[in-house]
């Protein structure tokens, strides 16, 4: 959460750093700010709301100057408003900062600061660190800055300028991500994310925790925490940008649930072929390495299939991706699973051991907690993966192997195409193991390929019911608790159909074991409580069980909307209303069943007058703990 980014070169700075903050809203949109230091003078322009808030006061006032540092912010300490929007300043207002992250022990050093009769303008914990440089300011920033690190704890990317030094911008790296980029003719950029900087350059260095840069016209110097200078590697981003916009659909999240046939495709697509009868997952070539502990083990698809033991950590959407990844490993591999919210795993006794390959599954490959969590596997010794959509990524740097997801930029803050892209990659992972253990047989592959390749039609022919379901949100989108319930490959889709609600909607809604409803939350049912089941056909007893359940919640008068498969006729006249989705493998079905649920929670959420793309409260990649 909250975005960075910082210009130095002979442009104009303001227009970079607007653009940037553009397109790293995504971080963060609560309040925004820029500062531009200009013929030695810093002007500084923030206000509560979005970046095209922002544009319109810059458009007033002329800011110039060819330095510049932009914030957009997800509060984390003090309200969104104006006051506690970046970039922070020091009592001089000479000392200029922006910050992604959390600084945990601001409280004291507040105190400290205050009793040395430091006058703090916000309630926000990274002022903290303007006043620190300031204190520690004797005509050498890189130096103060330096100074200030070694008594801030928590988690941090700042950038720095100094009226007194305005020729320079310093940053730092710990926990949060931060990329310099280098422009032409010295210009030099630094930001959150390789994509606020990419119309500029394509030559990136990736600084990493604890390591400090200095950017200058005349070059960069990159140190680390000791202020030894650090040899940087200059890497080639290789990916364009995707032509970020929303095809003529009203919002993001619309777009991005009808792009789900292509998505799904593309997750396939030169990984699994039908007339080879094969899988080819490149990222998953295994390679001898040497860990932590001094082991020499062997990555990618290798630590798959020796695994006694995997871990799935993620959080969020990702999160249900990874309990489906459970099922299908542990009901077609036979391999034991857990899966763990990685806030949780990072601060518990996780047992990793030797035999335990770790995967982090995630969108953005930035979630403080899930990226936290890889650090902490790998430092017991564990091989780890990364399932990730943002190529370049902290995560996919961090893992010793790994799948991207292929689905392009995400823009909607709640994920959609790229939880199918999550759940695509794992039943093609099971496909594989299965086949390399012989534990499928070659006729089966053949059938699973043929039902994979099959899916995308079945989503575009769902997709079309958007309609239909735009009617039964109509009808529903006065009441204020919905329960979810699914089981087997479904019950994670009954969690995923519950958060989408509560994401975009702001309505009430749990997830379910379907089972589970008489240990608790049958006590709710009543003619008030819709109840979303996800009952569709199933090779074993689940279906039958499900409609059991269907009776026991129409048996108290609750109102029942099912996800059913075509041509049930038996679940049309148990339930209030049925969408329906055609039948394929049980373990694709997440693949079909989660469309018509983003799409109840879309319209869900118009229906009510909500920001679909950008939900309160919420931001897409969620870089503090
Ligand atoms: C945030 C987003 C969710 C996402 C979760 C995990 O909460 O709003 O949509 O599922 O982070 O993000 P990741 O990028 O790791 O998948």
């Amino acid at each position: 959460m909250c975005g960075i980014i910082g210009y130095i070169g002979s442009k104009n700075a303001t227009p970079i750093v607007l653009e940037g903050l553009k397109k790293l809203e995504y971080r963060g949109y609560d309040s925004a700010g820029i500062a531009s230091i200009d013929k030695d003078k810093m002007s500084i322009l923030k206000c509560k709301g979005r970046i095209r808030e922002l544009s319109n006061l810059v458009k007033k006032e002329h800011l110039t100057g060819s330095v510049g540092l932009g914030h957009t912010r997800w509060a984390t300490h003090g309200e969104p408003s104006e006051r506690n929007a970046h970039p922070h300043v020091s009592c001089s207002g000479k000392v200029a900062v922006v910050h992604n992250g959390i600084i945990e022990n601001y409280a004291s050093l507040r105190t400290l600061l205050e009793d040395e009769g430091h006058k703090f303008s916000s309630d926000t914990d990274t002022e903290i660190f303007a006043h620190l440089v300031e204190k520690f300011y004797h005509g050498n920033l890189l130096k103060a800055v330096h100074e200030a690190l070694a008594l801030v704890e928590g988690a941090y990317a700042f950038a720095v300028m100094c009226e007194d030094e305005p020729d320079k911008i310093v940053a730092a790296r710990f926990g949060s991500p931060l990329v310099i980029g280098i422009g032409k003719k010295g210009e030099y950029l630094i930001a959150s994310d390789p994509i606020a900087i990419v119309a500029h350059t394509r030559q990136v260095i990736y600084l990493a925790d604890n390591e400090v840069v200095m950017l200058q016209t005349s070059g960069y110097r990159v140190t680390d925490r000791d202020n030894v200078e650090v040899e940087k590697e200059v890497e080639n981003i290789t990916w364009s940008l995707d032509k970020i916009s929303k095809d003529g659909f009203s919002h993001y999240m619309l777009k991005e649930i009808f792009e789900q046939p292509q998505t799904i495709y593309d997750a396939m697509r030169g990984r699994l072929s039908k007339e080879k009868n094969d899988i080819r997952l490149g990222g998953l070539e295994s390679h001898l390495k040497w860990l932590n502990k001094g082991e020499k083990k062997t990555t990618g698809l290798d630590a798959l299939i020796k695994a006694k033991r995997i871990v799935i950590i993620a959080c969020g959407t990702s999160w249900h991706a990874g309990l489906i990844g459970e099922y299908m490993f542990e009901n077609v591999l036979h391999i034991p699973v857990e899966v763990e919210y990685a806030s949780e795993a990072r601060y518990r006794n996780f047992i990793v051991d030797k035999d335990t390959t770790v995967i982090a599954i995630s969108q953005s490959g930035e979630t403080a907690d899930t990226l936290a969590a890889i650090k902490e596997a790998k430092t017991r010794g564990a091989i780890t993966l990364g399932f990730v959509n943002t190529v370049g990524s902290s995560i996919a740097r961090e893992t010793h192997a790994g799948v991207y997801l292929h689905a392009g930029s995400e823009i909607g803050v709640a994920s959609t195409k790229t939880f199918t892209s999550q759940v695509c990659i794992l039943a093609l992972i099971t496909l594989l193991i299965g086949k390399k253990k012989r534990i499928i047989d070659d006729k089966r592959v053949n059938t699973i390929t043929e039902a994979l390749f099959n899916i995308p039609q079945q989503v575009e022919k769902i997709l079309k019911k958007t309609n239909d379901i735009r009617e039964i949100a109509k009808r529903y989108m006065d009441f204020n608790n919905f329960l979810y319930l699914g089981r087997g490959y479904n019950f994670p889709i009954a969690l995923e159909g519950a958060l989408k609600l509560k994401e975009i909607s702001y309505i009430h809604a749990e997830g379910y074991p379907a089972a589970e409803m008489k240990h608790g939350p049958i006590a709710l049912i009543d003619k008030n409580m819709p109840v979303v089941f996800i009952a569709t056909d199933t090779e074993d007893q689940i279906y039958q069980k499900i409609i059991s359940n269907i009776q026991e919640v129409k048996s108290r008068e609750g109102q029942v909307i099912a996800i059913a498969s075509e041509g049930n006729e038996l679940i049309e006249k148990v339930s209030d209303a049925v969408i329906t989705v055609p039948k394929t493998e049980d373990f694709l079905t997440p693949l079909l069943t989660v469309t018509p649920l983003q799409l109840f929670a879309y319209h869900m959420a118009l229906l009510k007058g909500h920001d679909v793309d950008k939900p309160r409260n919420l931001a897409k990649s969620v870089t503090v703990e």
